[in-house]
This record gives C-alpha cells, structure tokens and sequence, in this order.
C-alpha cells in the first residue's frame, strides 16, 4: 500500500510518501481502507520527536484518525461487516496516513450519514477531545457560561457547537479573520485576543477551556501560559478551567475561591463516536474542513498545522485525490 511514513525525527521533510506492508489484523481487529485521515497537532509533536519516541530503526505512518470502509474483519469482531462505513481514533497515536489501517473493532464508530469520509475524519480525535474537556471533566451543563480560547480551531470550533447544543452561553476568542465564522457557529459573545483583553469582557464564566495550540512557537507558548494564568480570574467562585493542553494549576487566590483545574484529552471510545454522529446526522454538529490534501502532502499539512493558525480541520484525503483541491 501507499503510506507516509518516517524513519528519523525532525521537521516535515523526513516525512516520506512511500509504500508499506498492508497490516493484518488480530482477532479483535478491524483492517480498514482509509479514505480519509484527520492531521492533528500531536502528528507533528510526534514528528518531532516531543512525544512517544521510538528506538531506531523504525518506521512509523503517523495519524491519529481515519475515516473509511471495513476491508476486512479478525475472527472475534462482532459489530462491524465488510463494507460498512467507519471512522474513529487511532489507539496507537500512528498509522492514519495510509490506504489501510488496523484498529480494535471496539473502538470505531459508524461514520456519520450525512458526510463525505473527509468530514469524517475531520472528527473523532476533536470532538472526542471537545466532549471529555466540556461535559465529563467541566461538567457543563445548559444555562451556565463557558469561554473557549481558540475557538476557531480543530477543536475549539467543535466544542463551540457541542456547548451551544448543551444549552450554554459560549464566549469564543480567535483572531478577526475568524469573528464571522464563530459567530455563523453560534458564539454568543466573540473576543479578537489580539486586541481586547479577554478579562474586559467575559466574567461569571462557569468553565474555561484552553484549546490554544502549544509548540507551534515559543511566542505562542507564552502567550497560552499567560492565557491560562489570566483566566482564573474571568471563573465564578467554584467554576473549573480545563485544558487540553497542560495542567492548570490554581494560584492561591483562586484555590481560596474554590477554583478548580484540569487536563482533559481524547480517549478512543465507541459510544461517543456514536452520539457525535447522531448529533451531526441530526444537524446539531458539523466539522469545518478548512484544507484538504491529497496524502502525498502529508507534508504541506505539517507546515500549515504548525502556524498554531489553521481555521477548523486540516484532513488528507486518500481515495478520490483526483478532485481534490487544497485551499
Ligand atoms: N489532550 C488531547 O487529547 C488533545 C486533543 C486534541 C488537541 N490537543 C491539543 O490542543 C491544542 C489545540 O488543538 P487543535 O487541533 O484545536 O489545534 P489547531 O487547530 O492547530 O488550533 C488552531 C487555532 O488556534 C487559534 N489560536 C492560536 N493562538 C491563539 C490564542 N493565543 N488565542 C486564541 N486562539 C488562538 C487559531 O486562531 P487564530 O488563527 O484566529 O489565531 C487557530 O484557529 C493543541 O496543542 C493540541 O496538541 C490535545
């Protein structure tokens, strides 16, 4: 099969279009032709070797998330069928970037309907994320009030719509280019956080969650840090801030107003890949796919997810690539 593939850590270049085996799958495994693959921020942190390293040699097909059709099922699969339209996260944070992949039957839901494979798998890692940061680890629930810093992005844009479809009021910050685009998503309030101090506007806020993209740049990375430290603030007493990624620690104040902090991330987990698709099937839900690419471009898609500054879902495209067009 057709794979993108890398041999050495390092910046997009030591990303390889190459062949590679077709794996097999256990018993428990489904073998999936992949159509579509999500790029996510950790594909290039993996990369770059920040994450998950590996002994050499190897040779690893990044990609955390696919969307596609059953190929073929192992011996104990029960569910799936040859032919049926799946998508889902990748457990072992690799092997999306190819024409086929293997993953637990367990952990893939039905591909939603109402899209094409591309918006598919524009979905699972990021709403995953966006559903365990909102309503298991913030608990939000309708009538309260939540701020999403970087609303506009895989993410954020996501738990933008989940929150509204919660009953929240949303205040969401991006940049101006991304103002009419949140609001179209339903953003009741939106900050321009390059030119209006957050802080100024959103208060009595019930759950903050940080989406805002790390390592791009060390600039960005302060700029998350102090995002973080100034959000306590804009939290009413017992409200809970959230990130997805680091830590959040109260400072004393906050902790005294009972401020609580947490990480949330995305777990590979059927039940709710199969609500997300309900809710979309139901038009509550719809990811922006903002560039596809074909995968041989697996590496321009690297170039543009390390910005930190991509509006929605960057996806490769795998079967079709003949009418795609990157924008
Ligand atoms: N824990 C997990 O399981 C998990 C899962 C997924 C992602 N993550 C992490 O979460 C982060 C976000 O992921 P993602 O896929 O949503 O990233 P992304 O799509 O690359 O995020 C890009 C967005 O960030 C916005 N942004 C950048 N700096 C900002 C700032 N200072 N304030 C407000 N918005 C800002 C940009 O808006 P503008 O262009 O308007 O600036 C852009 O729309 C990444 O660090 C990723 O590694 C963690």
């Amino acid at each position: 099969m057709k794979a993108v593939r890398y041999h050495d850590y390092g910046g997009p270049e030591v990303l390889r279009y190459e062949d590679a085996p077709i794996p097999e799958p256990g018993p428990h495994e489904v073998l999936v032709r992949v159509h579509a693959a999500g790029v996510n921020p950790a594909d290039r942190q993996i990369r770059a070797g920040l994450r998950f390293r590996l002994e050499k040699p190897f040779a690893f097909i990044p990609g955390c998330e696919v969307s596609g059709v059953v190929e073929q099922t192992g011996s104990e699969v029960t569910g799936f069928a040859i032919g049926d339209d799946v998508y889902g996260m990748l457990g072992k944070f690799g092997g999306g970037y190819a024409e086929y992949v293997v993953e637990a039957g367990d952990k893939l839901g039905r591909k939603p309907t109402s899209l094409d494979h591309v918006h598919a798998a524009a979905l699972p890692v990021a709403a995953l994320t966006a559903w365990n940061a909102l309503f298991e680890v913030g608990g939000l629930v309708a009538g309260q009030t939540v701020l999403i810093h970087a609303a506009a992005g895989g993410v954020g844009h996501l738990a933008v719509q989940l929150a509204k479809w919660r009953g929240a009021q949303v205040i969401g910050t991006a940049s101006a280019r991304n103002e009419a685009f949140l609001r179209d998503l339903g953003v009741d309030t939106f900050i321009n956080y390059r030119t209006t101090a957050f802080e100024s506007v959103a208060r009595d806020v019930d759950v903050v969650l940080d989406a805002i993209p790390r390592e791009a740049d060390d600039a960005t990375d302060v700029i998350a840090r102090e995002t973080m430290a100034r959000s306590w603030a804009v939290l009413r007493d017992g409200g809970i801030q959230v990130s997805i990624c680091a830590q959040p620690v109260p400072d004393p104040e906050s902790a005294r107003r009972g401020l609580r902090g947490s990480y949330a991330g995305a777990q590979p987990r059927n039940e709710i890949l199969n609500r997300i698709a309900e809710l979309v099937d139901e038009g509550k839900l719809r990811p922006d796919v903002g560039t596809i690419l074909p995968l041989r471009e697996a590496r321009r898609a690297h170039e543009l997810i390390q910005t930190g500054h991509t509006r929605g879902k960057i996806v490769l495209q795998v079967v079709g690539c003949g009418d795609v067009r990157g924008y």
